[in-house]
């Protein structure tokens, strides 16, 4: 018999664990694998710990093999079964529940993996990285899948524009000068950009005043991409990012979100589309908030703006080799909402 008092310093602890593969023999056997050794690593476990059971489920679009087959050579007594076919839940996701006799304060750490991730943003945290250029749609883009992922959404362009309205009302920002880092420096020293999410949506304080509006007039637009080439500024904007970054799961657009602040980030998507298409898109923007503008000059704004974000020594804009390419061209918001999801959800582990 085993004595009370080393009963009560043991427990049943349950880790989760969820990953998405494709349908293939190969596929299912090394991502349930793979899950699995993650879960033993994160846990501090090893494969002689005293694991009771392991519970598998997978979505029924998995037919190639059990999940469990990846897993006989830890020789484990698992359970399969199958996940309920829900509408619109995540499609070629495979479930584990690893069940392990351990001391009574271990803490369980739940892993989810790849496009499996997006289950449980509060538990497994992620990044969506999204970059490009102005008018390709990726702040639009951004916000409706940080929406339906249930996560924030950070508009870093937000922060590049609200620094500029603070170096326009002190005259650190001179049409035409480089800026002149000492003051620079005392003014951003003397500054507080905080963005605050609102049901999911941001919003941009500047100095404890919200500049939500003000920050989209085109003169902030052109001057913003004039101060982003300074390398102190982007240093003082990136530590706001990073730490939005470092603090929960989030979608966040900008120039080099995917290339400098989250160069890890778990997806990561490079939003364009063609000159004439983001000229017509940002005019059209413009004349609904009842601007006065014609297309010319905002095809020239564009063009210097395009100009002075992909040729800058620091940061510039470019696709980094691992994201996906998204040409919204042809495409309507539902039509790229529904590509990048895909790429998302599909994302093995
Ligand atoms: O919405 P749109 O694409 O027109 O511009 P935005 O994303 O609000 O960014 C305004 C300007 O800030 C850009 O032209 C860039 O020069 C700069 N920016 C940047 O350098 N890096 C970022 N991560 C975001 C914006």
């Amino acid at each position: 018999m085993i004595p009370l008092g080393t009963m009560s310093a043991m427990q049943l602890l349950s880790i989760r664990g969820a990953t998405v593969c494709q349908n293939t023999v190969s596929s299912i056997e090394s991502c349930t694998q793979r899950l699995y050794e993650q879960i033993l690593l994160t846990n501090n476990l090893g494969v002689d710990s005293n694991i009771s059971a392991v519970f598998v489920s997978m979505t029924r679009d998995l037919d190639a093999c059990f999940a469990a087959r990846g897993l006989r050579k830890y020789d484990v007594p698992m359970f399969s079964s199958v996940e309920p076919n829900i509408k619109g839940a995540l499609k070629r996701c495979i479930r584990l529940l690893v069940q392990v006799n351990c001391e009574y304060t271990k803490v369980a750490q739940h892993i989810y993996l790849g496009g499996a991730k997006t289950l449980r943003p509060d538990k497994a945290k992620f990044v969506v990285a999204m970059d490009g250029p102005a008018g390709s749609g990726k702040s639009t883009l951004a916000k409706i899948i940080a929406q339906r992922l249930g996560v924030v959404h950070l508009d870093t362009g937000a922060l590049y524009r609200a620094a500029a309205i603070k170096l326009i009302k002190t005259g650190v920002y001179k049409e035409g000068l480089t800026l002149d880092l000492d003051r620079l420096s005392q003014v951003l020293a003397n500054t507080t950009i905080k963005m605050d999410y609102d049901a999911l949506i941001s919003r941009v304080y500047l100095d404890g005043i919200d500049i939500s509006q003000d920050i989209r007039e085109p003169n902030i637009s052109r001057i913003a991409s004039i101060v982003a080439s300074n390398p102190f500024l982007r240093q003082y904007l990136n530590k706001i990012q990073s730490q939005v970054a470092s603090q929960q799961s989030c979608v966040i657009d900008g120039r080099d979100i995917g290339t400098v602040i989250a160069p890890n980030a778990d997806f990561k998507f490079f939003v364009k589309a063609s000159e004439q298409e983001r000229a017509k898109r940002r005019y059209n923007d413009l004349v609904r908030k009842g601007q006065s503008i014609d297309l010319d000059s905002v095809m020239v704004d564009m063009k210097e703006r395009d100009y002075n974000d992909s040729t800058r020594e620091v940061a510039p804009l470019y696709q980094a080799s691992d994201a996906i390419l998204v040409d919204t061209t042809d495409r309507t918001v539902v039509q790229s909402v529904s590509y990048i999801m895909r790429h998302i959800f599909g994302k093995n582990g």
